[in-house]
Order: C-alpha cells, then sequence, then structure tokens
C-alpha cells in the first residue's frame, strides 16, 4: 500500500519547509506578471520589478533595524555575504578574531585566505555555558584586529553568543555576525547589538526562497566587491560604480526570490519575531526535556545557556547518526539532519566530531503533536538497538 503518512520536517536550520503564506505566491506571480529585469531598461515592467527589490530592501531594513537601506546589499544567501566581507575586507598579514563555533561558510573562506594572505585567526575561547572569555577579547582588540566574526547562533546546539558583551569591547574593531539562524524568530537589531556587517539568508527562519539573502555594511567601513560587473547604472563607464548597493550588486538579481523574500519578511514582522521566537521555545523546550529523559540519547549543549529553542542536536549510545536519521525517514516520515551540519569546529567543541549528532530543528509551523511523535520514535528506535544488542 502506498504511504501516506505526512512527513514532520524537523531540519528547519538546513532550510525552513513550508515557506510562509504568500511566498510561492509571490514567486509565481513575479515570473508571470513582471518577468524584467530591474534597473535596466526604463519601461514599465522593468520598474515594476525594481519596486519589488526596494520593498524587500526596506522590509528587510524595518526587521533588523537599519536606517539607510542602500547600505543592504541584496545577496545569494549568507554564504556569499560572509564572502564578500571576508575576501573584500582583510589585507595581506590580517588578524581575525573568532568563535569555536563557525559554520563553514566562516571556516573555508578563512582558511583559504590564510594561506592566500598569511593572516592569523585568532579563536575566542568560550566558557561552559557559551559565555566568550572577555579577558580573551579586550587582549586580542588591543594587539590589533582587522576584524571579529561571530555566528550569532550555532547550528549544531543552538548556542547563542552575546553579542552585547563582544560589542562593547571591540573598540574600533568591526563586527560580523552570521544570523543565518537567528534572522526572523530571535531578535537582531544592528543599532543594539553594536553590529557593523550582518549577514543574513533568506531561506531559514525568514521562510523566505532558497538562493536569497543580504548583507548590512555599516557607514566607515571599507570593502572591495567580491564581483564586478553591469549594474544597470552608469553604464557609460566601464569602472565599477562606487555607490551603495550598486557597487556591491553586479549582475542579475534573483528577482523572483526576492519577491519571495518580501512576503515572507512581511509575514515575520505581522507575527512578531518575539512570538515566533516564543512558540519555538515551547516545542523546543518540550522536545529537549523529552529526548534529554531518554536512557541512552545525549542532548547536546548546556541546558542553562541561552540557545535558540528550535535546534536540537543529539547522539544515541552506540548508533550512528546516519542510520538514525535514516530510520527517522524511511519509517516514520521525519526529516531530521545527521553528522556534522557543515560545522566541524563546533562538533569538535562539543566533542561529536567526526561522526556528528542527529539534528532536531523546528520550525514555526511544527506542533506539539509532531514533537511527541518524534519522542516517541526516537524511544522505539532505542529500544530497538538496545534489544539487538543485549
Ligand atoms: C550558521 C550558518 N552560517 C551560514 C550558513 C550558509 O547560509 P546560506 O545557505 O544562505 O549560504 C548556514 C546554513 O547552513 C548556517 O547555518
Amino acid at each position: 500500500m502506498k504511504e501516506t503518512r505526512k512527513i514532520i520536517y524537523f531540519d528547519n536550520a538546513s532550510t525552513s519547509f513550508p515557506k510562509a503564506p504568500g511566498v510561492p505566491e509571490a514567486v509565481a506571480d513575479f515570473l508571470r506578471d513582471i518577468g524584467a529585469n530591474p534597473g535596466r531598461s526604463g519601461h514599465s515592467q522593468s520598474i515594476a520589478a525594481a519596486r519589488i527589490l526596494f520593498a524587500a530592501r526596506e522590509s528587510l531594513c524595518r526587521l533588523f533595524g537599519i536606517e539607510d537601506s542602500r547600505r543592504l546589499i541584496l545577496t545569494s544567501g549568507a554564504t556569499e555575504a560572509i564572502n564578500l566581507v571576508l575576501r573584500g575586507l582583510l589585507p595581506q598579514g590580517f588578524r581575525v578574531l573568532t568563535t569555536p563555533l563557525e559554520h563553514n561558510a566562516v571556516m573555508r573562506p578563512l582558511r583559504y585566505l590564510l594561506r592566500a594572505k598569511k593572516g592569523e585567526i585568532v579563536l575566542l575561547p568560550l566558557d561552559e555555558r557559551g559565555r566568550p572569555d572577555l579577558a580573551t577579547l579586550r587582549r586580542e582588540v588591543g594587539k590589533g584586529l582587522n576584524l571579529i566574526v561571530v555566528n550569532h547562533a550555532c547550528n549544531v546546539t543552538g548556542q547563542i553568543v552575546p553579542l552585547r558583551e563582544i560589542s562593547k569591547l571591540k573598540g574600533g574593531v568591526p563586527l560580523l555576525v552570521d544570523v543565518a539562524q537567528t534572522a526572523g524568530c530571535y531578535p537582531v537589531e544592528v543599532e543594539s547589538d553594536g553590529i557593523d556587517l550582518l549577514a543574513f539568508t533568506g531561506h531559514k527562519s525568514l521562510l523566505g526562497p532558497p538562493g536569497t539573502g543580504g548583507l548590512y555594511i555599516a557607514e566607515g567601513i571599507q570593502i572591495e566587491p567580491l564581483i564586478r560587473g553591469g549594474t544597470g547604472s552608469n553604464s557609460e563607464s566601464e569602472e565599477q560604480p562606487d555607490f551603495f548597493p550598486d557597487r556591491f550588486e553586479s549582475g542579475t538579481r534573483n528577482s523572483a526570490g526576492m519577491a519571495g523574500l518580501l512576503a515572507a519578511t512581511e509575514f515575520i514582522m505581522k507575527e512578531g519575531v518575539e512570538s515566533i521566537m516564543n512558540k519555538e521555545k515551547r516545542l523546543g523546550a518540550r522536545l529537549r526535556a523529552a529526548l534529554s529523559a531518554i536512557e541512552g540519547v545525549t542532548v547536546y549543549g548546556d541546558g542553562a545557556a541561552e540557545r535558540l529553542a528550535n535546534i536540537c542536536s543529539i547522539t544515541l549510545k552506540g548508533v550512528d547518526p546516519t542510520e538514525v536519521s535514516r530510520i527517522l525517514d524511511r519509517e516514520y516520515r521525519i526529516m531530521t539532519r545527521p553528522g556534522l551540519q557543515c560545522a566541524p569546529a563546533a562538533h569538535k567543541y562539543i566533542g561529536t566530531f567526526p561522526a556528528g549528532t542527529i539534528r532536531f530543528s523546528l520550525g514555526y509551523f511544527n506542533t506539539l503533536e509532531e514533537v511527541d511523535l518524534a519522542v516517541e520514535a526516537v524511544e522505539e528506535i532505542v529500544r530497538r538497538f538496545h534489544r539487538a544488542n543485549g
């Protein structure tokens, strides 16, 4: 008989599903009714497309408390935004301070630049509750740093890095914050959080389409563009425009995706980030507590540390995480992500390298019933392996 059980999607930290109401329609409407290239041709369809990009930019700025929307660069996601900063800002012989919780979106370009520009990466130690060692931060700021890079919430444990403590001590060093996991489900405010460079993605908790995201660049920070090319502006010149956002937006934007991201951002602001966070807190607390109570299950991350409620990484004693995720998918239709989740540094930090964990990541549209079904499924899998081994 054909499998009819509904899927339970707990892989929202990879990408959210379903998207916010209105997102698929906004993408389809753009492709069907507008279609033109924004800022290029001056005809009414092109102007309509430019209006969508403008509205998306303005909407994202309202969400993140950014005043000048020209300083918000639309990108294909957090990875492009982070590369733009790291490659465009770090000089030869740079010194960067970062944390042990970074995603490969940060670590891979940094490792490459380490060789190419003979730089240095300084790791900021965190205590067992995830608080940064402020003495190290103060010392390193005093020794000269080109950039501080932090992952706002670790995509393996959900652990939050306290931005305000870091930004208070950073002096004149620019602070790049990767809010890939927090944007849309945890308050992020560039002014009050002291963020100079904000890299975000549209396809996770912002509930928008893949291939969308952006970068905010505060005034006074000098960055070279990652790519150069046509912008629709200053076409008489073969030199890259020097004004924002065109300086950093060469080539055609993902306008259809941005139409979807506009719908998603409006939805998030209508619901309220706080109320999204609170709902995810209720779901996450129940999942964490129930999984922690199962013998043979380890839930990662100090329970007392502040964390994103929607991420819960576990291991089952003696069982490969990939096998557990496979069983959850094939037998229970529960989607999780096993392994290292593109963050080997974070797994080394919590002691789960190289096998990794099984990550449950909840979203705004999950329910308590789904959480309870997942807990029952894990209990059954534990019992099964326990019987088989003993
Ligand atoms: C912490 C973190 N940073 C960066 C990224 C990359 O985001 P994007 O897919 O938008 O490039 C991810 C996504 O997996 C992430 O979890």
